[in-house]
């Protein structure tokens, strides 16, 4: 059964002044999605959310939330919450009382209150720390508050705007455990901002790139680091080498392309975008050999520059004629390898099924 989206946006522009701020924006968020909004500060996120919540409202086009016109309801009315990157709590208030504060406000009866309370404060896991003030608390578990008090009220959506940005790496990566979690968990839609890569990669089921006010690609997370389809996706999501490129024909199995650097490539890609203007190999699919050279088209001669060891990984930078190519060798103990070093000559190869082509 394929349920309508919780979300419709339909052709959504914001403009402040003459500035389009989002500009032209259609998508649809499925239901129970995991939703991340990635991209460049200043591409639009924050705007999009807040017309989601209510704060702000489109200058064109419309937005539906399960179905109905969102236009004329008021942000209290939205079956949206939304939690801030600065969690505001209120710092007089107990946790419970925090928690409590907006079904408070609304006059559910007192009962209610702490039963819903008490399962907010539960899914949160702040059991114990009910009666504790903010200045007692951790910021990890100051966001978990911030999260329980959107969470009581039931929205249909929650929106996240960086809610792990004030976080240290360690508990950032703790608290999206926790809100991947909490959203199987609790069953409510979740849009989530972050220009953290990482954490949209690991967390999200679906993930939109937004530049210049504008959606460039809504894929599943693996979809879009495997299959990028633009080169600004392809250099936003992880690290790449983009190699430039034309299309020259396309066949049964596949399309040739010629490729500055490398000469003419066949790429066995059924779907080709209409106009190609580069060549995309993740550094993981990049090999780098001091023996060579091996038979076959892919490879390129140059020497070794930086190597950037990471434990589990080494990154090594290698110059092929003006050209710095990024390669990752992952680093396995037991394996005989040739040990790199800074200088040595060396082959970069990578097979042509993971070349990824891209249009501009
Ligand atoms: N009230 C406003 N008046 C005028 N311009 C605004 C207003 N709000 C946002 N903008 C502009 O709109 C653009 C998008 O802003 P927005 O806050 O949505 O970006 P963002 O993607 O959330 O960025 P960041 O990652 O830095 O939070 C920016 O250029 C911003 O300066
Ligand atoms: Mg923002």
């Amino acid at each position: 059964m394929n349920a309508p989206p919780i979300v419709r946006i339909e052709q959504v522009t914001k403009r402040f002044g003459s500035f389009a701020a989002v500009d032209a924006v259609s998508l649809a968020i499925p239901r129970n999605a995991f939703f991340a909004l990635l991209g460049p500060s200043g591409c639009g996120k924050t705007t999009l959310l807040r017309m989601l919540a209510g704060f702000e409202q489109p200058s064109e086009g419309r937005i539906l939330i399960d179905g109905e016109e969102m236009a004329a309801v008021p942000p209290n009315r939205r079956p949206v919450n939304m939690v801030f990157q600065s969690y505001a709590v209120f710092p007089h208030m107990t946790v419970a009382e925090n928690i409590g504060y907006g079904l408070k406000v609304t006059g559910v009866p007192r009962p209610e209150i702490e039963r819903r309370v008490a399962e907010a404060v539960a899914m949160v896991r702040l059991q114990g720390f009910e009666e504790r003030r903010p200045d007692q608390l951790s910021g990890g578990q100051k966001q978990r508050v911030a999260l329980a008090r959107a969470l009581v009220k039931k929205p249909k959506l929650l929106l996240l705007d960086e809610p792990l940005s004030a976080l240290d790496r360690k508990l950032r990566e703790e608290m999206q455990l926790e809100l991947v979690r909490l959203q199987h968990e609790v069953g409510i839609t979740f849009v989530i901002v972050t220009h953290d890569q990482d954490e949209a990669l690991s967390m999200a089921t679906h993930i939109a790139v937004m530049n210049r006010g504008r959606i460039l690609q809504i894929s599943d997370p693996r979809s879009l680091y495997e299959r990028p389809r633009t080169r600004f996706v392809a250099d936003f999501i992880g690290q790449v080498n983009v190699f430039d490129a034309r299309l020259l024909d396309r066949g049964e199995t596949g399309v040739r392309v010629m490729v500055e650097g490398l000469g003419e490539i066949e790429v066995p890609e059924r779907e080709p975008p209409a106009e190609v203007v580069a060549l995309a190999v993740r550094p993981e699919k990049m090999e780098v050999r001091t023996e060579g050279p091996q038979a076959g088209p892919l490879q390129l001669a140059g020497r070794i520059g930086q190597i950037a060891y990471f434990g589990d990984h080494s990154r090594i930078f290698v110059e092929c004629d003006g050209l710095r190519l990024i390669c990752i060798r992952h680093n396995r103990s037991r394996i005989e390898e040739t040990p790199l070093a800074e200088g040595m000559a060396c082959y970069v190869s990578f097979r042509p099924e993971d070349a990824v082509l891209l249009s501009s």
